[in-house]
């Protein structure tokens, strides 16, 4: 299906008649963002999902995003346009797992990120974005031990910004992010002197940009690191004219609607999620004449997560 007219009216034809709100992630296809009525980094999504009125959300994301959705609104019928949209990075820890790592620690306050399956955010204490991941570690008192999980780079940012000794990090990964690496951004930052970096802490190359900042190949000023909300707010604040950016190329997209004189080009325009890109026009649109594919949530496991990810949407607001 061409994402033409046509399908724009009947999918919003089709969302109003239902009440469905649409929801897409900032890694979404243009298509799908320019149709969704918000659009957002994963913390952003979460929070508009449990205040919104509408009976329906059909989350134009990654599954474990649509299932935050419906821990945080069980009423609500949370539908993602295709559930094989899963994600590398919650794939690497399980439930199982993470009993055995907490039985190792005993006492010890488990932070885990958003990517992760229902299963594990109900054995966490406080979940986290990207956005807010320090300012929920930093919330803990610092004498309880902290198991980060499952984001190895994302672990060692919050290490890094919190100068926590307790933190103890899981080894798991995005195959998208990790796949960003140094020697990659090294060249691209050398061969754009003037650039801004905009880095996401998931990112393999994180370490090696604030390495080039310390050696002073690149302005210290000039590398952030951002969430994908975050890097839409500082595209609106720097006086940059180019910004090279190390995240999922999904994020170019609203970064050009958002500082359209800025040239943002991406360190690695090889990383594209392709769960993500799993939502297709042709398939929000099946989704909305069918009513699938509808997210589901054993109630117990809900009912032991909903504190973890309610902690996680009041934290850095
Ligand atoms: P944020 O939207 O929290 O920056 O998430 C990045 C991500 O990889 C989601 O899949
Ligand atoms: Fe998961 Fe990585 Fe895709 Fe984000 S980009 S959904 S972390 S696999």
């Amino acid at each position: 299906i061409a994402p033409d007219a046509a399908w724009r009216d009947e999918v919003l034809e089709l969302a109003r008649k239902q009440d469905a709100v649409i929801l897409a992630h900032n890694y979404q296809l243009p298509e799908i963002q320019d149709i969704a009525h918000h659009t957002g980094d994963s913390l952003a999504l979460s929070r508009i999902a449990a205040a919104s009125d509408a009976s329906t959300i059909v989350f134009c994301g990654v599954h474990f995003m649509a299932e935050t959705a419906k821990i945080l609104a069980p009423h609500k019928t949370v539908l993602i346009p295709d559930e094989r949209a899963g994600c590398s990075l919650a794939d690497s820890i399980t439930g199982e797992q993470l009993r055995a790592w907490k039985a190792e620690h005993p006492g010890a306050v488990v932070v885990s990120y958003v990517n992760t399956t229902a299963e594990v955010k109900a054995e966490t204490d406080i979940c986290c974005t990207s956005s807010n991941a320090v300012d929920v570690v930093a919330s803990v008192p610092a004498d309880r031990e902290v198991l980060f999980l499952p984001d190895q780079f994302l672990g060692a940012h919050v290490k890094r910004e919190t100068g926590r000794e307790n933190l103890h990090i899981w080894a798991g990964e995005c195959h998208v992010h990790a796949g960003i690496n140094g020697p990659e951004l090294a060249e691209r930052a050398a061969a754009n002197p003037d650039a801004d970096l905009f880095i996401h802490p998931e990112c393999g190359c994180a370490t090696s940009a604030l390495y080039l900042a310390g050696e002073g190949t690149v302005p210290a000023e000039k590398v952030k690191i951002l969430s994908t909300g975050d890097m839409i707010t500082a595209a609106r604040a720097t006086s940059a004219k180019s910004v090279l950016v190390a995240t999922e190329i999904g994020m170019l997209h609203q970064l050009r609607r958002a500082a359209p004189e800025i040239d943002f080009r991406a360190v690695n325009d090889r990383a594209s999620c392709r769960y993500m890109k799993m939502i297709t026009p042709t398939a929000l649109l099946r989704c909305l004449r069918e009513g699938r594919d509808e997210v589901h949530v054993d109630l117990a496991t809900a009912e032991r997560a909903r504190g973890a990810v309610r902690r996680m949407i009041e934290i850095g607001q």
